[in-house]
C-alpha cells in the first residue's frame, strides 16, 4: 500500500467519525445495534416494508431534547446521512428511513401531559395518535390528531395533519401552540407565535426542513363520546355513482362541522374484488338526521358504526393498517365540481383511476385505493382564523384532496408501481386542467398538494403560494444556512 493511501486512510479514520460509534463513546444515549432483537423489532415499525428493508447502521433513542441536540452536534462533525423517525407511517423511502446512516427514533420522546388549567396537552413526537387518545381518555378533552390510531405524531404534525375534527378546528397543525425545536446548529428553541413567528408558521406544514421537533404543545378541546365506524359497499356501477355524488354533495353542503368522512374505493386486482370502504365520524354520541343519509342509503355489506369513546374509534380504525406490504402514497387536489357537472367530472376521475390501476394488475398482491377527502371552505376559514399555516387555503372554493395508495408484495416491483402512481395523479391533474380550460371547474382555483399524502417526486413546496414558498426559503436561510437538513436527510425539500 502506498504511503499516500495509508495517509488518506488514517485521515479518514480520524476525521470521518461514525455517528453510532461517537454517540456510544461520548454519550449515554440508548443505541440499538443491528442483529439485536430490539433493532429488528424497531425496523418492523414502518408502514411500508420497503422502509423496513433500509437498514440504518444503528438506531438512536434519545429520551430528552438535550440528547437530540447532542446527536445533532455529533452529526454536524461528520458527513453521514441520517433519518428522523416518528411513527414510520410515511411510506416514501428515505423520508424516515436510511440505508447505512443513523436513525434518530423519537420513540422515547413520548410524553402526554394534560394541563386542565391552560387546556393544553404536551405531546412528544414518539407517540402514535391512539396512544395520545388513550392517555386523554376520561379527561373530557382531546387534541386534533390522526384519523387512524397507528399514525405517528411527529411526521403528521409537521405535514399539516388532516383530522376528523378538521372542519371544526382546522388542520391539526393549526392547534399547535408551541414547538420545542432542535436546530441544525444544535440550539434548542421554544417556538411560538410570539417568540419566533416565522419559524412557527413554517413548522405548520414545512416538514423536517427546519429542525427536529421534540415536543408539541397542543390546544385541547372538550371531548365526549363520538359516533362512527365503517360502511363497506360493493363497487357496483350504481353504488360507485351514488357514493361519488354523495361525497360531492357532502363537501359542498357540509351538513354539520362535527361530521367527517373518508370515502375510499379499493381494488384487489388479482381477485377483481372492488369495494368501497367508508370511514364515518360524528363528534357527538348521536348523529342528527340527514347528516350521513346519502351514504347510508346506499346498500352496504358491512356496518360497524356505533357510539364509542374517541379513543376506541381512533384505535378501532387501526384495522385498516395492514403490515407486510410495500406501500406508496400520492395525491392531487381538485376544486369541487358543481352538482350539475359532478357526475361527469367525478366519473372521469374515478374512471381514470380504474384504468390506470388496471395497468398494474399483474404486480403480485397489488391493491389500489383512492380516498376522496372533503376539504370544505369551512376548513379553510377555520384554519386561517387560527393563525394559518403553509397550505394557506382560501375559502373561495371547496376542494377534494385525493389520497392514492398502491400496496404490493415485492419491492422488486417498485419501479412498475412508481410509474403507475405518477400516471394516476398526473392524469388527475390533466383531467382537472382540462375542465378548468373548458370552464367547468374554476380556472383560478389555488390547488396545493397535501404534504402528508404526497409521493416523493411531487412538488409540495412548488405548489404552495409564492409568498409561503418565499417564507420557507427565508426561514431556511436563517436557521439552516448550510443545508444540513436538506443534504443529510430525506423528505420534501424546499426548492432554491
Ligand atoms: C394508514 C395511514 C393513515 C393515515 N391517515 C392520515 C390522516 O388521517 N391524516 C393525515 O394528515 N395523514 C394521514 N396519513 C399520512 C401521515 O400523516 C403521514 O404519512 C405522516 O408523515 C406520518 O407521520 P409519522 O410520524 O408516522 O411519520 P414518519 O414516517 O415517522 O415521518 C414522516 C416524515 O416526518 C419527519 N418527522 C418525523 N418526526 C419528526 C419530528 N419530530 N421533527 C421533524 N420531522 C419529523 C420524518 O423525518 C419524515 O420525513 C396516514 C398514513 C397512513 C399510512
Ligand atoms: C458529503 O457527502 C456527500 C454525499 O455523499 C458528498 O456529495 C459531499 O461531497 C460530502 N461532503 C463533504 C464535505 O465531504
Ligand atoms: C343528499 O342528496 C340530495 C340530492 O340527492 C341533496 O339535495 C342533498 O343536499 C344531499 N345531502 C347532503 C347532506 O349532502
Ligand atoms: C391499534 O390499536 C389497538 C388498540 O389500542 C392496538 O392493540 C393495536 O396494536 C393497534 N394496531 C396497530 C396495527 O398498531
Ligand atoms: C378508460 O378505459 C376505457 C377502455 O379502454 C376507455 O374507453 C375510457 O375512455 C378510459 N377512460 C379514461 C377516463 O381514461
Ligand atoms: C444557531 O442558529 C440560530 C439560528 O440561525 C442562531 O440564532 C444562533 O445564534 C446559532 N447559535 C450558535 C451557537 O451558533
Amino acid at each position: 500500500m502506498s504511503r499516500a493511501l495509508l495517509a488518506a486512510l488514517a485521515l479518514a479514520a480520524t476525521t470521518v467519525a461514525d455517528t453510532c460509534d461517537t454517540v456510544a463513546s461520548q454519550t449515554s444515549i440508548t443505541i440499538l445495534n443491528p442483529l439485536t432483537l430490539a433493532y429488528t423489532e424497531s425496523q418492523g415499525e414502518y408502514w411500508s416494508t420497503a422502509c423496513s428493508d433500509l437498514a440504518p447502521s444503528c438506531i438512536l433513542e434519545p429520551e430528552t431534547t438535550a440528547e437530540v441536540a447532542a446527536i445533532v452536534s455529533i452529526l454536524r462533525d461528520n458527513n453521514e446521512t441520517f433519518a428522523i423517525k416518528s411513527g414510520g407511517h410515511n411510506p416514501n423511502n428515505y423520508f424516515a428511513s436510511v440505508e447505512g446512516g443513523s436513525q434518530i427514533s423519537t420513540k422515547s420522546l413520548n410524553e402526554v401531559i394534560f394541563d386542565p388549567a391552560t387546556e393544553t396537552v404536551r405531546v412528544g413526537p414518539g407517540n402514535r395518535w391512539d396512544d395520545v387518545a388513550a392517555a386523554l381518555d376520561g379527561t373530557g378533552y382531546t387534541v386534533v390528531g390522526g384519523r387512524i390510531g397507528n399514525v405517528g405524531v411527529g411526521g403528521y404534525l409537521v405535514g399539516g395533519g388532516l383530522s376528523f375534527m378538521s372542519a371544526q378546528y382546522g388542520w391539526a397543525a393549526n392547534s399547535v401552540v408551541e414547538y420545542t425545536l432542535v436546530l441544525a446548529n444544535a440550539t434548542i428553541l421554544t417556538v411560538s407565535e410570539t417568540s419566533y413567528p416565522d419559524i412557527f408558521m413554517t413548522l405548520k406544514g414545512g416538514g423536517n426542513n427546519f429542525g427536529i421537533v421534540t415536543s408539541y404543545l397542543l390546544q385541547a378541546y372538550p371531548q365526549g363520546d363520538v359516533w362512527g365506524g365503517n360502511l363497506i359497499f360493493d363497487a357496483t356501477p350504481e353504488n360507485s355513482a351514488a357514493l361519488l355524488a354523495a361525497v360531492r354533495d357532502f363537501t359542498e353542503y357540509y351538513p354539520d362541522e362535527k361530521a367527517a368522512v373518508i370515502v375510499t374505493a379499493e381494488r384487489t386486482l388479482a381477485t377483481l374484488a372492488d369495494i368501497w370502504v367508508m370511514f364515518l365520524y360524528y363528534n357527538g354520541p348521536d348523529v342528527p338526521a340527514g347528516v350521513f343519509d346519502n351514504f347510508t342509503a346506499v346498500p352496504h355489506i358491512t356496518d360497524t358504526t356505533k357510539t364509542q369513546t374517541y379513543s376506541e374509534l381512533v384505535s378501532g380504525n387501526n384495522w385498516s393498517v395492514l403490515k407486510g406490504q410495500v406501500y406508496t402514497i400520492g395525491t392531487e387536489t381538485t376544486p369541487l365540481p358543481s352538482a350539475a357537472d359532478g357526475p361527469e367530472i367525478m366519473g372521469a376521475i374515478f374512471d381514470h383511476w380504474v384504468n390506470v390501476s388496471d395497468t398494474a394488475a399483474l404486480v403480485p398482491g397489488v391493491v389500489a385505493s383512492i380516498a376522496f377527502q372533503p376539504i370544505p371552505k369551512q376548513l379553510a376559514s377555520i384554519a386561517r382564523s387560527k393563525g394559518g399555516d403553509m397550505l394557506d387555503l382560501d375559502a373561495d372554493v371547496d376542494r377534494i384532496m385525493f389520497e392514492l395508495d398502491y400496496s404490493f408484495l415485492d419491492d422488486a416491483d417498485y419501479a412498475t408501481i412508481d410509474t403507475t402512481m405518477r400516471d394516476t395523479y398526473g392524469g388527475f391533474q390533466s383531467i382537472v386542467q382540462g375542465y378548468q380550460a373548458s370552464g367547468m371547474l374554476p380556472a383560478d382555483a389555488y390547488l396545493p398538494l397535501f404534504q402528508n399524502d404526497c409521493f416523493y417526486p411531487q412538488n409540495y413546496f412548488g405548489r404552495l403560494r409564492p409568498e409561503k414558498l418565499a417564507l420557507a426559503q427565508q426561514v431556511q436561510a436563517e436557521v439552516d444556512p448550510d443545508g444540513f437538513w436538506t443534504e443529510r436527510t430525506g423528505g420534501f425539500k424546499i426548492p432554491a
